[in-house]
């Protein structure tokens, strides 16, 4: 479902702003306000703030492990980063909290921090997640999954909370299986996204993966500003379609629901055309040891194996990337590493994500895990040529403290 996208007067305007560009180019002028895309002599990323947001070992608020870090921006210029913290151990298993610091000046200072949801004692509690904010109508959503191991229990529930001021004050908790089923949903880990171009503008769109029961990557949409969800269409499930297989490539002929292809952990994000792409995690280095990546024209309707690619340059070792569109550029972090996770790396791209600039900026040489992206609409040049990476990062182990970089995209001060 492809849409004709650059018809008419779009295309118009489009080849306006492309002469407008090249001519203030000639004048020796920027044209990244112009065009809204950046070229590549424009792009020079540094490090121009970096900070620790949660130090693990019971120093803050008797946490033992804080990970799985996720950041937003809101519409009035807010950054949200949460974090689950973890009661007692370092184990995806046991009791959480939900932990949020928010910053009002671009990052430069963060709250203290809070827990807005505290399972109690679970034995498979609460985990992250995804975030969405619905710009529309101002409302930041924050969606985690109870008992996806079913450790000890035996209904997973997938959980959303809701923010109208910012991030200062959360609803209770929305049992959304009550809609959508009791299947488990791991969202994310990252934000969620909605439509700014046809098709579907406006709709939320947060996916996710599933578990035994359910291998493989899908989405939740809405349509309505997140008062009803329901599952897109057509998940994904056996990749390639039709392709040439390798040696250890998934057979969907006798692994139905085998975890060879559980590729999870991924952040959507939209491309100018209106197609959204999902970067997923390929957690058994399914045909390579890199980023699987799904294109949708439907806006997560359907996920079809017919537009499921690997990416090779994006070399990885099975984690939670980050991924986003800004400035006209692709953006991907990852701990850039074969099978460790180390070296975590930006990279960028000036090709909606086809290909990667030949250099790249390593943001810590060191232990690092996941990492998630965001960055802020406003007009200022700081929000322009500003993005915010968050991380898991330590010296030995990547669950020692999660650490929020800011990143200026021109290289400026
Ligand atoms: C959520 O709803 C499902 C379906 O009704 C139910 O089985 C589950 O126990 C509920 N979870 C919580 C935490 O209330
Ligand atoms: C995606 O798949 C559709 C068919 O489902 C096809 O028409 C389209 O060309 C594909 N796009 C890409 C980029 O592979
Ligand atoms: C870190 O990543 C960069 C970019 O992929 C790569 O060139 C470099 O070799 C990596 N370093 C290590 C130690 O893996
Ligand atoms: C990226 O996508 C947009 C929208 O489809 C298109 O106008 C632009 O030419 C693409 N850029 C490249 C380098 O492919």
């Amino acid at each position: 479902m492809k849409s004709g996208c650059y018809s008419g007067s779009r295309a118009e305007s489009w080849a306006w702003r492309r002469l407008c560009c090249w001519a203030l180019l000639l004048l020796g002028l920027c044209c990244w306000e112009a065009s809204g895309v950046a070229t590549p002599d424009q792009v020079k990323p540094i490090i121009t703030m970096e900070q620790l947001l949660w130090v693990s070992g019971s120093v803050i608020g008797e946490v033992n492990t804080f990970r799985i870090p996720l950041i937003a921006a809101t519409p009035r210029g807010t950054l949200l980063a949460f974090s689950e913290a973890r009661k007692y151990s370092a184990s995806d298993l046991g009791a959480k909290f939900i932990a949020l610091r928010r910053s009002q000046d671009k990052g430069a200072t963060w709250s203290p921090t809070s827990f807005i949801v505290d399972d109690r004692s679970l034995t498979d509690g609460l985990n992250l997640g995804a975030v969405v904010v619905d710009s529309e109508k101002d409302i930041v959503f924050l969606i985690y999954t109870l008992c996806a191991h079913y450790n000890l229990c035996s209904v997973a529930s997938t959980m959303i909370i809701r923010s109208r001021d910012d991030g200062v004050t959360w609803s209770i908790p929305r049992n959304l299986s009550e809609e959508v089923g009791t299947t488990v949903f791991a969202p994310g880990p990252g934000y969620g996204i909605q439509k700014r171009h046809e098709p579907k503008k406006g709709r939320l769109i947060v996916c996710g993966h599933g578990m035994k029961d359910r291998d493989g990557v899908l989405c939740l949409l809405s349509d309505d500003h997140g008062w009803t969800w329901r599952y897109g269409r057509q998940p994904l499930h056996g990749i390639p379609y039709g392709g040439a297989k390798r040696y250890s490539d998934f057979n969907p002929d006798e692994c139905q629901v085998g975890v060879i292809l559980n590729a999870g952990q991924f952040a959507p994000y939209e491309l100018p055309d209106g197609s959204v792409v999902i970067n997923a995690r390929n957690q058994n280095f399914y045909h390579c040891s890199c980023r699987i990546v799904v294109h949708s024209y439907d806006a997560c309707d359907t996920l079809p194996l017919e537009n499921v690619t690997f990416d090779e340059t994006l070399v990885d070792p099975a984690v939670a990337a980050g991924a986003l569109v800004k400035s006209g550029l692709v953006f991907f972090t990852n701990p850039a590493h074969e099978k460790e996770r180390v070296n975590m790396t930006l990279r960028w791209s000036f090709t909606n994500g086809s290909s990667w600039w030949k250099e790249a900026l390593q943001i810590w040489g060191g232990a690092s895990g996941y990492s998630s992206m965001t960055a802020l609409d406003g007009t200022e040049p700081d929000d322009a040529h500003s993005l915010f990476v968050i991380y898991e990062k330590g010296q030995v182990e990547t669950t020692e403290s999660i650490s929020v970089a800011k990143i200026s995209i021109n290289g400026k001060l």
